[in-house]
């Protein structure tokens, strides 16, 4: 059966790109620019996700979007819709999570977040089409070093067990990938996996989110809504960035791991929990416990079993065959012809050093190779011109933990990190935060950023 995208977006790069990449994932999609369309557009095509842009050129605060969201949901309640905001109207892509959109996505998205979460949404609201499932990648863990072997005998040993388990390890190591490795090796393979990220979540969005809500539970609440517990169900939950949780959501999951129950909010009638919990942290939580930004108990709750994942220093040997994989992944990915990679190019890899770790080599792989594919060979020069160009950390941006910064501060952080991300262009900053130019460079000079050109 047909699987239908609608994306709404101003701009047109944006939506060429996500058009490129979900067809290539085998969705059908059709994409407008301009939000009076949307109404017509989705009467006409009947689109069963909706990727909604909050910020249009129009009406930079956003609140166009969350008008849109209102007709939409109102009109058309089986379409699921994710959000798509720039760092300016974050909070009000938190206000549409509680008028009923599904999901939401912070610029600069990864593709493969994108493409999970549109698979999530496929397999739990739509989940009468058919069963394959174009979205979602299937789980390759590759390598074959040491480091890599014992992970994956206790991946092996633990995955039939339904204890919970706590992935650590730095950014970029393969955690989420792990945690989806247990529960295709469970007995819970059928059943759903939910992940839910908690970094910088509030404590009344962890609720919603968690708990869900019935109608009329809270103001904003206008429709039924099942948290990730119900949707979990029978399946695996996985509790991404556990360390980003503030104290007071600490207790509130607490106590639902302790008594194995949970009441949806609004109503009072009290649930099973039948969710094997996978947490995953690049946080050093012993540490926390020690600060006392994270309860000890919800630590030993979490962690019956725990896994650190190795950081790529210290699985080198894996390196070619990473490179290979990925090099596999963006040929068949871009339809392109990747040329050979001499030995020489390899051992040159092997021996670079990767602050962000399996992500920061998948992408300097996959620019490099898009880059230079109507080259004969990749040389190492090839990789290291765009090695010295990339921040040298993971681009991605984690929130810090709530109370601990003031909002001014986060702000010039996450302009600082989406500078960086960009290489410094000012125009492209400008548009993932969803801010004008002049917007920007007056933050820019009002927090004394230096840009680099
Ligand atoms: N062993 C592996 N084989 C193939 N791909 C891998 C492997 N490990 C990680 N990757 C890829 O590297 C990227 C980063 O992995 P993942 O998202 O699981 O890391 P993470 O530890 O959750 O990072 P973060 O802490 O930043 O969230 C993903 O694209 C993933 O598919
Ligand atoms: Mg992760």
């Amino acid at each position: 059966m047909e699987k239908k995208i609608l994306v709404i977006d101003d701009d047109r790069t944006v939506c060429a790109s996500l058009k490129l990449l979900l067809k290539r994932s085998g969705y059908s999609v059709r994409t407008i620019h301009h939000p009076t369309e949307a109404m017509d557009m989705t009467a006409e095509f009947r689109p069963h996700v909706v990727l909604l842009d909050m910020n249009f050129t129009i009406d930079t605060s956003g609140k166009h979007g969350l008008k849109m969201l209102d007709r939409l949901m109102a009109q058309y309640p089986q379409v699921s819709v994710i959000l798509i905001t720039g760092w300016a109207t974050l909070q009000l892509a938190v206000e549409g999570m509680k008028r009923g959109a599904k999901d939401f996505l912070a610029k600069p998205w990864d593709n493969k977040q994108l493409l999970s979460s549109i698979s999530t949404i496929f397999q739990l609201y739509h989940t009468k089409m058919t069963s394959d499932d174009p979205g979602s990648e299937e789980t390759v863990i590759v390598g074959d070093s040491l480091a890599l072997s014992r992970v994956m005998d206790i991946v092996d040993r633990v995955a039939p067990t339904d204890a919970s388990v706590l992935v650590t390890g730095e950014s970029g190591t393969g955690k989420e990938l792990i945690a989806e490795a247990i529960h295709q090796r469970s007995k819970r393979a059928d059943g759903p996996f939910v992940r839910v990220n908690l970094g910088g979540i509030s404590t009344t969005l962890f609720e919603s989110e968690l708990f869900g809500h019935v109608k009329g539970a809270f103001t904003g609440a206008h429709s039924d809504r099942e948290g990730r517990f119900t949707l979990a169900q029978g399946g695996t939950l996985f509790l991404d960035e556990i360390g980003e949780l503030s104290l007071e959501s600490q207790v509130k999951l607490l106590r639902v791991l302790q008594e194995k129950t949970y009441e949806v909010l609004g109503s009072s009638r009290s649930r099973r929990l039948d969710a094997r919990i996978v947490c995953a942290t690049n946080r050093s939580l012993p540490e926390m416990v020690a600060e006392g930004t994270f309860r000890e108990d919800l630590y030993y709750r979490i962690n019956l079993i725990e896994m650190r994942l190795p950081s790529l220093s210290e699985r080198r040997d894996d390196i070619p065959l990473l490179v290979k994989h990925f090099l596999k992944k963006v040929q068949s990915l871009y339809d392109i012809e990747v040329p050979y990679v001499p030995d020489e190019t390899y051992q040159w890899l092997s021996q670079q050093s990767y602050s962000g770790n399996i992500r920061q080599l998948k992408n300097l792989v996959e620019r490099t190779a898009l880059l230079n594919y109507h080259e004969k060979e990749l040389t190492y020069k090839s990789f290291q011109s765009i090695m010295s160009v990339e921040p040298s950390a993971t681009a991605r941006i984690k929130l810090p933990q709530v109370g601990s910064v003031t909002l001014e501060e986060m702000e010039r952080q996450m302009i600082i990190k989406t500078l960086q991300y960009h290489n410094q262009s000012i125009s492209k900053t400008s548009r993932s935060l969803g801010l004008t130019r002049s917007s920007l460079y007056r933050r820019i000079e009002k927090y004394g950023i230096e840009v680099e050109s």
